[in-house]
């Protein structure tokens, strides 16, 4: 089915930005997809947030995809234009995206909300939402980045395998997604505003937000399954974890990920 588009302004009178110009289509392949594609063409403003009722081949983390129920759940994508940022501070948009999420997932539900390295957001040890940032680099600044962002809501028959929840699995209550959508973006508002000003509160929420931090957690270093436990991330967005022999060392998601639960 060809997508519909409706473009509408922000009628809320908060005078955001994010979410200011809102393409809505009811279905396409991805939203990241999408985005880019009209973002190759100066087709979007800094903001611009493009969602859709349905994804037919939506995208995940390494290669994978990502499933999301028909108007059941969130997926959306948010074009930033920065105008300074360094990419040397890149991974402050994944922490702008992840903490967002984060605390309006966790304003909902009774459960402990928390980021796994690096911005998937989990409900005790179950994904809820993922996010998958593509940034363009030019020189040693980011020129433009896509946040596509997938929150699992409505949907209550889940892959099993992806260990999944939803805002209605949690809570017992359908819940309105347009609603969702709308905190989501102030969330992500307030949160960019930070990243903005150097607010110190991106990155010590971040930090406070960081799943399984202390626990002694299976990890795969190269390939290789290893037990550590994460400390923090550093500036780069390394994760910072200690090995068996008290050894303390920054990964990179190259070298470094969660092994399988
Ligand atoms: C992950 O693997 O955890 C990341 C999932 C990201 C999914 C979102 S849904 C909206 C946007 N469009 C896509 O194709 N992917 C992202």
């Amino acid at each position: 089915m060809a997508p519909k588009a409706v473009l509408s302004g922000n009628e809320n009178m908060t005078g955001r930005i994010i979410g200011k110009e809102l393409i809505e289509l009811g279905s396409v392949g991805s939203t990241n997809k999408e985005a880019a594609e009209r973002l190759a063409l100066s087709q979007v403003a800094h903001g611009t947030v493009i969602l859709a009722h349905e994804q037919t081949d939506g995208r995940g983390q390494r290669g994978r995809s990502w499933v999301s129920g028909s108007s059941l759940d969130l997926t959306f994508s948010i074009v930033l234009l920065p105008s300074r940022l360094r990419a040397s501070d890149q991974f402050k948009l994944a922490k702008v995206a992840a903490l967002a999420v984060q605390e309006v997932v966790q304003a909902k539900v009774l459960n402990e909300v928390k980021i796994k390295w690096p911005n998937d957001v989990l409900v005790e040890r179950r994904k809820i939402a993922g996010i998958l940032i593509k940034n363009a680099i030019v020189g040693n600044m980011v020129q433009s980045s896509i946040v596509g962002i997938g929150l699992n809501v409505n949907s209550r028959e889940l892959d099993e395998a992806y260990l999944p929840t939803s805002l209605r699995l949690e809570t017992g209550v359908e819940q309105d997604r347009m609603t969702v959508l709308e905190e989501l973006l102030s969330a992500f508002e307030r949160r960019w505003v930070q990243l903005e000003t150097d607010h110190p509160a991106l990155g010590s929420d971040f930090s406070d937000a960081l799943w399984s931090v202390g626990r002694w957690t299976g990890f795969e270093l190269d390939g290789n399954p290893i037990t550590a436990r994460a400390m923090d991330v550093d500036s780069d967005g390394r994760l910072i974890v200690e090995t068996e022999d008290g050894k303390v060392t920054a990964y990179g998601l190259e070298r470094l990920r969660f092994g399988e639960r």
